[in-house]
């Protein structure tokens, strides 16, 4: 059972999705229509598309697609009923009580209150005589017990089953253990604890609610299992669009945001009163965890290790913060150290000196580029300044090329003129292959209908003929009386147009009105991106109608062809016959 259309529409009708999207992207109207930049995936162009008309949006370049629910639950990361109660709520809209299946939102309650426990059970366990040699480890690593209850932070027994039994005496199945993670199956059957004489980190989202765990080894029992193990993604967490810590620095982050690598990291800074750094939860830093930062602060600092591996995360975070809006800073510690480390030699004092001293992202990429170049010799300084200046050609704006024109001018001596045509020169080149690539992408969208629907490959003619059959009665759903009995659903060749087709049958004859939240409820992100890409697609024109006819025609054709061919196919047995004798023939060979 579905939420009842009259309430979509009047939450629809109170929260219309120009302004709830206008929260997150900044829209730019063409037309009727408005574009912007896609929260959803890293782009330059803007590709992202919002038809207020119909309160649909669509991506070109990544093919999310759907209506306001489906955009609040991407970016908040709710199912589609989920984004219904919110919205609803935000609009002051009672739903009914029952009446729509809920069994996932059911299943994630109960997998948030089997963390919430399980987070007690750790934390109980940690402050307990049994767990002293965990609590001893974090207070030997400079912790202070507020810290560690801050934290919630806590130990798992040395035990295959002791939280499984915990569990089930609190009333939880095996099977919501499993979808909360904190349990796994071995090859026998059995079932174990996942988490085994470790230290304990939950992992909280900005609502309080415990979502996963990070789990780290004891010194020295590290090659078991590894340093860490976490979480995987379950119903309620996803690594890749969460923040370790997050949940505190949300609410001390309006200016700035400090990303380092580890948990221990973010305690550390945490417990000295630097409250708002977080870590990225063991991931590379990805385009959701960057749309989480933006939507609460204006400035990151990336404070990553000085080593290589650590260079290589600062440049793959640039390259994510490209598009974000935000100030982008960074410092290295010194001497290989991290943070936590660097805070305990050296205090929160001159910790705090260094944070001062973090350097825009063009100083810290001018300055990188210099190491393992000679700028005391000619040769060295040339190459040094061609990289300079491709470096700096790369910034949008035009003041702060030319402060950093001047900087370098100044420090090797140069003439300016030279520097600025170079770097205008570049300019130019870049501009002339960005043009091009646009062009490329227009021609050539990213996601192909054949990625949505892959039987597309197999019989292309029957799925542009369905598509067609979608279209024009999506725009014209008055036609739908006049086809229906001609083309029934199991008529439809491909599975995907199949399940479409079935869902717009069912509105039709029930007489409701076609509207894309109708198929929110039923279908994938991508697959509803297809839907409406086809509603908003190309007008039929005044021949709407006979291309409706035509359509229908071919896939009648098509459904004959195929089902003459199936006749003329060898069964699976005689298959199986043939490949038998196959490998006897290759046998009697050997
Ligand atoms: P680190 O190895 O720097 O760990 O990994 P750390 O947090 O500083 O821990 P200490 O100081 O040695 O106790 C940085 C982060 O990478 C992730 C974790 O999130 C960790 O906090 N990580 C690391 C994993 O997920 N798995 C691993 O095996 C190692
Ligand atoms: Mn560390």
């Amino acid at each position: 059972m579905a939420i009842p259309s009259d309430i979509i529409n009047e939450i629809k009708y109170r929260y219309d999705i120009e302004t709830a999207i206008s929260a997150y992207v900044n829209l730019k109207r063409r037309g009727k229509n408005l574009v912007g930049l896609c929260p959803f995936h890293n782009e330059k162009t803007p590709s992202f598309t919002v038809y207020p008309e119909n309160g649909s949006f669509y991506c070109f370049g990544c093919g999310v697609g759907g209506d306001v629910f489906t955009f609040t639950g991407l970016i908040e990361n709710l199912d589609y009923i989920e984004s219904v109660k919110l919205l609803a709520e935000k609009t002051g809209i009672t739903l009914p009580q029952d009446g729509y299946d809920d069994s996932m939102q059911k299943l994630k309650s109960r997998i948030y209150d089997i963390n919430k426990e399980t987070a007690r059970f750790f934390h109980n366990y940690i402050m307990s005589a049994e767990g002293k040699w965990a609590l001893d480890y974090l207070l030997g690593r400079g912790l202070s017990l507020k810290t560690i209850k801050h934290f919630g932070l806590g130990a798992s027994p040395d035990s295959w089953d002791a939280l499984i039994k915990h569990l089930k005496e609190k009333g939880f199945s095996i099977s919501e253990m499993m979808s909360a993670n904190v349990i796994g199956k071995s090859q026998r059957g059995t079932y174990y604890d996942r988490f085994r004489h470790r230290v304990m980190f939950p992992i909280i989202n900005i609502r309080g609610n415990v979502i996963g765990f990070s789990g780290r080894a004891m010194p020295g029992e590290d090659k078991a299992g590894g340093k860490y193990v976490n979480t995987a993604d379950t119903p309620v967490y996803k690594k890749s669009e969460n923040l370790f810590a997050m949940n505190f620095a949300k609410n001390n982050c309006a200016e700035r945001i400090v990303l380092v690598e580890g948990n221990m990291d973010v305690i550390a800074l945490h417990q000295a009163g630097i409250t708002n750094a977080v870590a990225a939860l063991g991931t590379s830093f990805t385009a959701e965890q960057v749309n989480l930062i933006s939507r609460y602060t204006k400035e990151i600092v990336l404070m990553m290790d000085a080593d290589s591996a650590g260079q290589k995360a600062v440049r793959r975070a640039f390259e994510m913060l490209k598009n974000s809006g935000l100030s982008v800073k960074v410092v290295s510690v010194p001497d290989g150290k991290d943070p936590d480390e660097y805070i305990k030699k050296n205090g929160v004092e001159r910790f705090k000196y260094l944070l001062e001293g973090a350097v825009s992202d063009m100083d810290y990429k001018l300055l990188t580029a210099a190491t393992d170049i000679d700028t005391a010799s000619e040769a060295g300084r040339v190459e040094y300044l061609s990289s300079a200046a491709q470096i700096i050609a790369e910034c949008g704006d035009v003041i702060t090329r030319d402060v950093y024109i001047g900087k370098i001018c100044e420090k090797y001596g140069v003439s300016r003129t030279a520097i600025t045509a170079k770097v205008e020169e570049l300019r130019k080149a870049t501009a002339r292959r960005e043009r091009r690539k646009e062009i490329n992408d227009i021609l050539s969208p990213k996601i192909t209908k054949d990625d949505i629907n892959p039987e597309r490959r197999s019989a292309p003619r029957a799925a542009k003929a369905e598509e067609g059959v979608i279209a024009v009665l999506l725009q014209h759903p008055d036609y739908f009386e006049k086809i229906k009995d001609e083309l029934p659903p199991d008529k439809m060749i491909t599975s995907l147009n199949r399940r479409i087709y079935t869902i717009i049958y069912d509105i039709l004859s029930g007489g409701d009105n076609l509207d894309v939240s109708v198929f929110g409820q039923k279908l994938l992100p991508a697959e509803l991106g297809f839907v409406v890409a086809l509603q908003n697609g190309e007008r039929a024109q005044t021949n709407a109608f006979a291309v409706l006819k035509d359509c229908i025609k071919v896939i009648l054709e098509e459904g004959m062809i195929k089902a003459g061919a199936s006749q003329g196919e060898a069964s699976v047995e005689d298959w199986a016959k043939d490949l038998q004798s196959l490998i006897d023939k290759k046998q009697k060979g050997n």
